[in-house]
């Protein structure tokens, strides 16, 4: 949720750690702050709001040292202010912790301190941090030792980067449930929440695992686990160029992520099928049919986005595999006592790989013995480095906390999932698939035909900005993808938008269908389009305004819509990819009309690692 930064070197680290921190605003951004040392102490400058905020204190009042942690905050114990922003420290500024998760038990340890006469000035857990490494510390332990003692007593989940007065020379980086890595350079090392963040100056990396502690100086880095050994860790090179995290000349980078899914969808596709090839290559994920005949149950869990890509997954595995699938969130799904064994397989579908629901999911199918496919953007992440097999859909690091090129990715995914099961288990035959694959791979150009058009999208939008009602209906397929598009609209635009299946409308919710409410009809799924045509004419005969998207050369529209958006033909398996884009395209505009922060919608944060 929250960012984190380190730097040790020789260099200045505030503009190292100011700079860390603008690509790490995507991951928190209601307050900022760093905590550099000096060679003597600790100095500490934090501001609310955003990072320019905290670069406006930085001019006035410059800090220097060639050590220092910085953190973008998204709250969670106590408002964004300045007082609760990070970096917290001990009264005397002995201990400086900056930290993402939460301490569950913060509470009672609190309390406890308090009593010793510790002074807390702040509502967040991450102080008692502090204060509690403070404490063992000035009862004689040295820095190192004085961690450990409080990791000993912290539950919960934290990525944390430490500094202490006396240590000039060292950085610790603790990781429990968070991601953190260590970046590796010459002279000079850094710790990150997030690879963007530390691109710059180096693409080596070692991601530390749950449980670890990182002891980092200038020259040196030293990696132990909980009972004080040495890990030996392989170091990670970073592919991915630093231009995939930078704007590029687009206004937003949730317009730049939408404008390079024709680039990922052709990847994803062409990695999985070589032209010459009449399969699917899932090399290194156990899906044969052998492997598919001791497995009799399958979930597909996600939060998000990401599960309603899963939906479309759970749909596409029971329509061509005739296997039956249970999607459900990943937040639901942990506490419902779900039924797992080893013949069970459980599909988590996440971009980050780091969201604490769909990793608890995991984590408690893996304990029942069940089988784990992981579709995943970011690589190395906890969910991708747990499951038992990862499908990575390498779309590059997707900074715009609305989802929208990840989706587009995963469901290419999960259709070459549910294809490639239906022809182990004999439901598809290689002619049908020629079929498919010829689809996937026209794909792209028909992505790029319609983000070509999206002045479409940006007039609609302008037309009907003044919205205050949305909804978006849909039958099948078309539904999975309403929900979608509501998701975005809400997410950026703030419209309150609810997305229905089409044939439910009139059991209840048609109610709230009055004078120049907005609905948009999805109806995109040709044996379908007679039944959504009904459920048009129904909201348009209490006053709706339709907005429907529909396959080119449908005139079965006319006159019964305000405005139709078309899209090209494909097969009706893949169409749900194009039917998205329009309304991402919408939410964009509508939320770009309204001035809403695109990027940074209000209350939102990237990657949600806390429940
Ligand atoms: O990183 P994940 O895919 O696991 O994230 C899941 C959701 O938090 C995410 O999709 C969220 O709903 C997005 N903001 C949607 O745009």
């Amino acid at each position: 949720m929250c960012g984190i930064v380190g730097y040790i070197g020789r260099q200045q680290a505030p503009p190292i750690l100011m700079e860390g921190l603008s690509k790490l605003e995507y991951r928190g951004y209601d307050s900022a702050g760093i905590a550099v040392h000096d060679g003597h102490k600790i100095n500490m400058l934090k501001a609310e709001g955003k990072l320019k905020n905290l670069a406006a204190k930085l001019s006035e009042n410059p800090v220097e040292g060639c050590v220092g942690i910085g953190h973008t905050r998204w709250a969670t114990h106590g408002a964004p202010s300045d007082v609760n922003s990070h970096p917290h420290t001990s009264e005397d500024m002995t201990i400086a912790v900056v930290h993402n998760g939460i301490i569950e038990n913060y509470l009672s340890i609190k309390e406890e301190l308090s009593a010793k006469g510790y002074r807390f000035v702040s509502e967040t857990d991450t102080e008692t941090v502090a204060h509690l490494i403070d404490f063992y510390y000035k009862a004689g332990n040295d820095f190192f030792d004085s961690v450990f003692m409080a990791l000993d007593r912290i539950e919960g989940a934290y990525a944390l980067g430490i500094l202490c007065k006396d240590y000039p020379d060292t950085l610790i980086a603790v990781r429990k449930n968070c991601p953190l890595v260590v970046g590796i350079g010459e002279g000079e090392n850094f710790i990150a929440s997030d690879i963007p963040a530390i691109l710059h100056h180096t693409r080596d990396v070692y991601f530390l695992d749950d449980n670890e502690i990182a002891v980092i100086k200038t020259d040196d880095i030293k990696i132990f686990d909980r009972e004080k050994n040495t890990v030996e860790r392989e170091v990670f090179n970073v592919k991915w160029d630093i231009d995939a995290a930078e704007k590029g000349g687009y206004e937003h980078f949730m317009i730049k992520e939408i404008n390079e899914q024709p680039k990922i969808v052709q990847d994803v596709v062409s990695r999985r099928i070589p032209e010459s090839s009449d399969t699917i290559d899932l090399e290194g994920i156990n899906l044969r049919k052998e492997d598919l005949e001791k497995i009799n149950r399958i979930y597909v869990v996600a939060c998000g986005t990401a599960y309603h890509a899963g939906l479309i997954g759970k749909h596409l595995i029971e329509k061509v595999a005739r296997i039956p699938v249970v999607a459900d969130v990943a937040s639901e799904f942990r506490y419902k006592d779900p039924i797992l064994d080893e013949h069970t397989l459980l599909i988590v579908v996440s971009q980050s790989g780091e969201t604490a629901d769909t990793l608890e999911a995991l984590r408690i199918a893996k304990r029942n013995n069940a089988r784990v496919l992981a579709v995943v953007n970011a690589v190395g992440s906890s969910i991708a480095r747990e499951a038992d097999d990862v499908f990575y859909i390498l779309a590059g690091p997707e900074i715009s906390v609305a989802s929208t090129k990840a989706f587009s990715a995963q469901v290419v995914a999960l259709e070459l999932i549910a294809f490639h099961i239906a022809m182990e288990v004999g439901k598809m035959t290689k002619e049908e698939f020629a079929e498919i694959k010829e689809e996937l791979y026209a794909l792209p150009a028909k992505i790029s035909t319609i983000l070509q058009k999206d002045k479409i999208e940006k007039l609609l939008a302008e037309k009907y900005l003044q919205s205050k009602n949305v909804f978006f209906i849909g039958r099948g397929l078309d539904y999975l993808i309403s929900m979608e598009g509501s998701l975005k609209l809400k997410e950026i635009a703030y419209l309150h938008s609810e997305a229905y299946a089409a044939g439910e409308l009139k059991h209840g919710p048609i109610a709230m269908i009055e004078d120049s409410t907005l609905v948009i009809a999805l109806a995109t799924q040709e044996e379908l389009f007679e039944k959504t045509l009904s459920n048009i004419k129904e909201v348009k005969a209490r006053g709706a305004k339709v907005i429907a998207i529909a396959l080119e050369g449908n005139d079965g529209f006319k006159g019964e819509v305000d405005d139709v958006i078309y899209i090209p033909r494909a097969n009706k398996m893949i169409t749900p990819i194009l039917a998205n884009i329009p309304a991402q395209l919408f939410a964009y505009y509508v939320a770009y009309g309204l001035g809403t922060d695109i990027d940074q919608p209000r209350n939102l944060a990237k990657s949600v690692t806390v429940e």
